[in-house]
């Protein structure tokens, strides 16, 4: 039931996304601008409205790209080289569709956080390609939030992503924080509204809410990205 909310809030959002997602561009930019060698075959899960796609610069000869949300799929840019699927890359649908397949680079950006068996996923694209490049937001995103409501995040966090990269590829991990800040409160509340990141605040009652509201007292919002990049199957 969870994962279907989720899906739900990305898929309402979908077409006012653009507007809110300054930090899954940086985050977007950062790893386009990373892959080295130009790779050919790339498969992209969680490919959303094609933020990442729209930064590849050099000639492929096949681009895969993936994404739960019919919606997204839709807004995703079309190409005669590329290819959008709708699949949950949690499913037997998708670990089928990587049967037998052979990619040159895995990517991912701002997505693979959201996987219930983040472990098992990359299990299976480790038999499809030697290289991941991917960068998650981590569970200390929103922390100060989570803190005042005390709630648990609904992503994973930075050792549970980790370990899950760390069975199957020597990796390179690296962390970054960002605080985005905000002129008042209220643009504030309207970013973790609308950006589609927050999965858990959209389900506070209306008290906790309140005294959300009136504790937090950051003029910005916290997010934590880990960029994995694997150096080698082991
Ligand atoms: C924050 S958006 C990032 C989109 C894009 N990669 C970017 O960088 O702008 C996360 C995307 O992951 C997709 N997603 C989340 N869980 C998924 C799942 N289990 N299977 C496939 N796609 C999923 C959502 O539909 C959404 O498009």
């Amino acid at each position: 039931m969870i994962s279907m909310s989720i899906k739900n809030q990305f898929s309402k959002h979908a077409n006012e996304y653009n507007n809110f997602n300054i930090i899954q561009q940086i985050a977007a930019k950062a790893l386009v601008r990373d892959i080295k060698n130009k790779p050919k075959n790339i498969l992209e899960i969680g490919c959303g409205s094609g933020q990442v796609y729209k930064y590849i610069s050099w000639d492929v000869e096949k681009y895969n790209a993936i994404d739960f949300s019919a919606s997204m799929c839709k807004i995703h840019p079309k190409n005669k080289n590329l290819e959008v699927a709708c699949y949950d890359f949690d499913s037997n649908e998708f670990y089928d569709f990587l049967k037998n397949k052979k990619f040159d680079i895995v990517i991912s950006s701002s997505a693979m956080q959201w996987s219930k068996d983040l472990k098992k996923l990359v299990g299976f694209l480790s038999e499809t390609t030697n290289e991941i490049n991917a960068v998650l937001f981590t569970s200390n995103t929103f922390k100060t939030i989570q803190n005042i409501t005390k709630s648990n995040s609904p992503i994973l966090s930075l050792e549970k992503i980790e370990e899950a990269f760390s069975t199957y590829y020597k990796c390179d991990f690296e962390v970054h924080t960002y605080n985005l800040e905000f002129e008042n409160k209220k643009e504030l509340f309207d970013y973790i509204k609308n950006s589609g990141v927050s999965g858990a605040s959209a389900t506070l009652d209306f008290k906790t809410a309140k005294r959300l509201f009136k504790e937090y007292k950051l003029n910005y919002l916290e997010f934590e990205v880990i960029f994995v990049k694997t150096i080698s199957k082991l």
